[in-house]
């Protein structure tokens, strides 16, 4: 395996403890240092981890020579700054969706590490896991025939609900579309292809939220953005996607995603897990049956497309090998091992 690659982390809250149970004992990877703006959060992490150390503030882990790779696990609205300052040092940026807060910070992000020759990836990973995996070799051995449509559906009550500090899902970066449409249009771009075109509709039920739990239980945060998200993706190929995400519903009996083609219908296991059955329903079959797990295809962890485009050669090139369009799992997708 060579050299672990070497890692510095930014952003150090909730989500940062599924990474490190995938990178923190990981042969592939060092995590040489951390910081957050809560010294305190860098400083219980640094202790559990051998080797890393933490840093005084994001400059002072960007001159470090030993981090190649910065895994930004801050909040949507640090992303883009997060990520300009990455490509300015020199260092690749691999980090938590969305990509930045909005679409115009995202191209400046984009222009930023090909302007400086950095890789920049983005969550999510789940997308390399045996579910989307199994699935798309499903698409791609032409069991569904000519695919048609497709049905995305994500709906919940709010993370307010059990995030202590859920303030940024409220404020620009956060709503249910760029919360968790990022794992369901991942997986439709990656089963469909890229998206031609977009109607859409969007709502917003209330301008407060109620924090559920925590030390802040009872307080409130307002609300920015929208919370309630529809639409209508046209791919490039003719398949009609309609997706709903939410933050204003209680639960719903719909598949999480469902493909449908002129020879089979397809179900999808939830894109913000790794793994779970796909299931197929062929013309003139004799209803669902569960696919074998996609040869090859695995089940990782968070942060596993962070070490395997890190420590993968540039000059390796699946995306263009199997002609896919990139996914938003891998804006570096042209090294990623599923593109
Ligand atoms: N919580 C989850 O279950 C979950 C799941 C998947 C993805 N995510 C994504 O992960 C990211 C982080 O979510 P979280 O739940 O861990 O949030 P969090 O609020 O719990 O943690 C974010 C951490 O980042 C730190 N931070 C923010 N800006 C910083 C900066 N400029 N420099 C240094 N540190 C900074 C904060 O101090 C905080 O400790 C978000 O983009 C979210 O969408 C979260």
């Amino acid at each position: 395996m060579g050299e672990p690659h070497r890692v510095g982390i930014v952003g150090l809250g909730v989500i940062s403890a599924q990474y490190l149970g995938t990178l923190a004992h990981h042969p592939g990877v060092q995590v040489a240092a951390v910081v957050d703006l809560d010294r305190t959060r860098a400083e219980k992490v640094a202790a559990d981890l051998p080797g890393a150390r933490v840093a005084a503030d994001l400059d002072d882990l960007l001159a470090a020579d030993d981090v190649t790779t910065v895994l930004d696990l801050t909040t949507p609205g640090a992303h883009a700054p997060v990520a300009l300052a990455c490509a300015a040092a020199g260092k690749g940026r691999y980090g938590e969706k969305p990509l930045a807060a909005d679409l115009a910070a995202a191209r400046e992000v984009a222009a930023a590490a090909t302007a400086a020759g950095t890789r920049l990836g983005c969550a999510p990973d789940t997308v390399l896991g045996t579910g989307v995996q199994t699935a798309r070799a499903a698409v791609e051995a032409g069991l569904l025939g000519t695919p048609t449509a497709a049905t995305a559906t994500w709906v919940s009550p709010g993370h307010e609900r059990w995030h202590p500090d859920p303030d940024f899902y409220y404020a620009a970066g956060g709503g249910p579309l760029l919360d968790m449409g990022p794992y369901y249009l991942t997986s439709l771009v990656h089963l469909l292809g890229p998206v031609a075109w977009v109607q859409g509709a969007a709502s917003r039920s209330r301008d407060v939220r109620t924090i559920g739990r925590g030390p802040r239980a009872g307080q409130q945060v307002p609300v920015e953005v929208a919370t309630h998200v529809t639409g209508v993706l046209g791919h490039v190929g003719g398949a009609l996607t309609t997706v709903t995400v939410s933050f204003d519903a209680v639960a719903s009996h719909a598949r999480p995603i469902e493909v449908h083609g002129t020879a089979g219908s397809l179900v999808v296991p939830d894109p913000n897990r790794f793994a779970g059955d796909v299931e197929l329903n062929r013309l003139d079959g004799d209803g669902w049956e569960v696919l074998p797990r996609a040869p090859g295809s695995w089940t990782p962890g968070a942060g596993s497309a962070c070490w395997r485009w890190s420590a993968r050669p540039a000059s390796t090139t699946p995306g263009a090998r199997r002609g896919r369009a990139a996914t938003s799992a891998c804006t570096s997708w042209r090294s990623c091992p599923a593109c």
